[in-house]
């Protein structure tokens, strides 16, 4: 099928767009290459991630409307895989008009466009992050979601109601895939396991807030890679899916399991919870799981496996 990829040098899309085109989809990437975090990474990830493979890689930008359209009448696309936003829910606290521009204005035009070209299917990323400050745990897709704590949140619950009222008026099948924390090899340099890991190696202090009391399904880019070529074959109409881990795992476990990799004891700060963030993310996955769908990466491996590229890809001794 071809498929059209936004965020496809991101960290999540550079990954899915490599399993996508060896099981044989034909790819279509929209990025911008914005400087949240280093572009060059982002290049980086296209040069090596998806090296030898074939690809069709747009640099243009989802709010454009124009550059979108043209896009969209060139390509013949069929599906389209929708990841590119402003992530990270610290920074969306002092960019609150970015991240609504970006994720609502950009996810409204590629809706807009999947009507107009009778898209089979918009699956798009939301976030783990719209369960809020919600204490039933673990979080499953029938709660309700009405009390977002940062602005990113926000723009990813606006997400799950500006498809749902596509699918509903225009019957464009989409569904809205909640990741939790996501990691793994070619990761985003703002993310916990990326920060912990460079300082450590630098000798630099850690960051560890709400006192080292918190716990996240953490999620093996891999896991979500096969998660989201599952919500895409499956072909659903209007849904909301979790993807997240099965295990539930403390924060001073996943640090330990870094300074084993690492082979270096981290200085730890223990510091105050931060504003926006929330202590626990627990995914209820069973609806994803019942589509066939299995996470299989644990930390010791996931870790083990991102310690090594950055050794490598910094080239550290
Ligand atoms: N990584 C996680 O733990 C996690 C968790 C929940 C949800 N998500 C969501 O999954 C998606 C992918 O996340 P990621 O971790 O790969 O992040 P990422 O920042 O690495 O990838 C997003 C990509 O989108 C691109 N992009 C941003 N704005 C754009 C624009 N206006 N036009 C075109 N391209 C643009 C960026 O350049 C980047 O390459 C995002 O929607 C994110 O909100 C990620």
């Amino acid at each position: 099928m071809k498929i059209l990829i936004t965020g496809g040098a991101g960290f999540i899309g550079a990954h899915l767009a490599k399993k996508m085109i060896e099981r044989g989809d034909e790819i279509v990437i929209v990025d911008n290459f914005n400087d949240y975090y280093t572009p060059q990474l982002k290049r980086d990830r296209v040069e090596n991630v998806l090296k030898g493979l074939d690809f069709k890689l747009y640099e243009a930008d989802i709010r454009d409307r124009e550059k979108m359209a043209e896009i969209f009448e060139k390509e013949n696309i069929e599906k389209i895989v929708h990841l590119a936003a402003m992530a990270g829910v610290r920074y969306s606290l002092e960019k609150p008009e970015l991240y609504y521009d970006v994720n609502v204005m950009g996810t409204q035009n590629m809706l807009d466009l999947s009507v107009k070209h009778k898209i089979q299917n918009f699956v798009y990323a939301s976030s783990s992050s719209v369960y809020g400050n919600n204490t039933k745990i673990p979080f499953s897709e029938s709660d309700n979601v009405d009390a977002q704590i940062s602005p990113y949140a926000a723009s990813k619950k606006a997400n799950e109601l500006q498809a749902h009222v596509y699918s509903h008026i225009y019957k464009l099948p989409t569904a809205g895939l909640r990741f939790f924390t996501v990691y793994g090899p070619w990761g985003r340099p703002d993310m916990a396991l990326f920060l912990f890991t460079d300082a450590i190696i630098k000798n630099k202090p850690i960051d560890v807030f709400n006192n080292g009391n918190m716990s996240r399904n953490f999620t093996y880019v891999d896991d979500i890679v096969s998660g989201i070529m599952t919500a895409l074959d499956a072909n659903l109409v209007c849904e909301i899916v979790n993807i997240g881990g099965d295990r539930e795992e403390k924060l001073l476990r996943f640090i330990e399991v870094i300074e084993e990799n690492v082979g270096k004891t981290a200085d730890k700060n223990f510091k105050p919870m931060q504003p926006g963030d929330v202590p626990a993310t627990v995914a209820d996955i069973s609806k994803l799981r019942k589509m066939g769908w299995e996470p299989t990466t644990r930390i010791e491996k996931g870790i083990k496996n991102f310690v090594s590229w950055y050794k490598t890809y910094y080239k550290v001794q």
